[in-house]
């Protein structure tokens, strides 16, 4: 069953390969609208245009392979031109959350070596706060009870993340934890404060990473 969320996702993620260029190295995010990004791009190297991918997670990377969208890694590039990524959450300032798919750190690291990186998303993914949906945050393995314990501290019941009746595990070999706060009056606090414990590796707060947001409603395309 295709749901209009699902032509969204198509159509922002296809929206946005005008943002690439001949030529560029591109950080490949993560999940579902990522998907319909990579598919059209695929379709622009079929025809020779020249790019080169970082992936932000196994699952991108498998897809890269499939689409034939050439891939380099930061062994031989220190610096991305463009990245394109989905996220979970979006505020007015382009604070984002993310993390739903797990990919969170890596696609943070993509991002962040990104001179200019552009999250597609559909509608309600639009907010005015971002903590609609839980915050993940990934934890490394050994004493992660503890790191839990920690986080709930700061006003949120972490939950392990599950998949298939077992615990997740991260591309990272981590865990993630979704810690359901208030609505997040300051997710640059929120998060400094979550990254300063130990045994946190990342949390879903990126802030100040996205220089624009490609948002599609009912297959009409914003550009914010
Ligand atoms: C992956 O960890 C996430 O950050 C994704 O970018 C986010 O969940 C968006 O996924 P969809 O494009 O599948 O909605």
């Amino acid at each position: 069953l295709i749901t209009s969320s699902d032509y969204d996702k198509k159509a922002a993620g296809e929206k946005s390969v005008d943002f690439i260029e001949d030529g560029m190295t591109i950080g490949l995010g993560s999940g579902s609208t990522v998907y319909w990004m990579m598919k059209k791009l695929s379709q622009k190297v079929e025809q020779g245009f020249q790019v080169k991918g970082i992936p932000s997670s196994q699952r991108t990377e498998r897809w890269a392979k499939e689409l034939h969208i050439p891939l380099t890694n930061f062994h031989e590039v220190q610096t991305l031109d463009l990245s394109i990524d989905g996220a979970d959450e979006i505020d007015p300032h382009l604070n984002l959350l993310k993390g739903g798919g797990g990919s969170l750190v890596r696609e943070k690291i993509v991002n962040t070596a990104s001179h200019y990186v552009v999250i597609i998303g559909e509608k309600p993914k639009l907010v005015s706060h971002l903590g609609n949906t839980a915050v993940p945050v990934e934890i490394l393995p050994f004493g992660w009870e503890m790191t839990a314990n920690y986080i709930s501290h700061f006003g949120c019941t972490p939950i392990l993340r599950q998949k298939d009746g077992d615990t997740f595990i991260s591309d990272n070999g981590n865990y993630i934890v979704d810690c359901a706060f208030e609505p997040i009056s300051n997710p640059k606090a929120l998060h400094d404060q979550l990254k300063g414990l130990v045994g946190v590796v990342e949390t879903g707060l990126f802030v100040n990473l996205a220089d624009t947001v490609v948002i599609s409603e009912d297959q009409t395309i914003n550009i914010l």
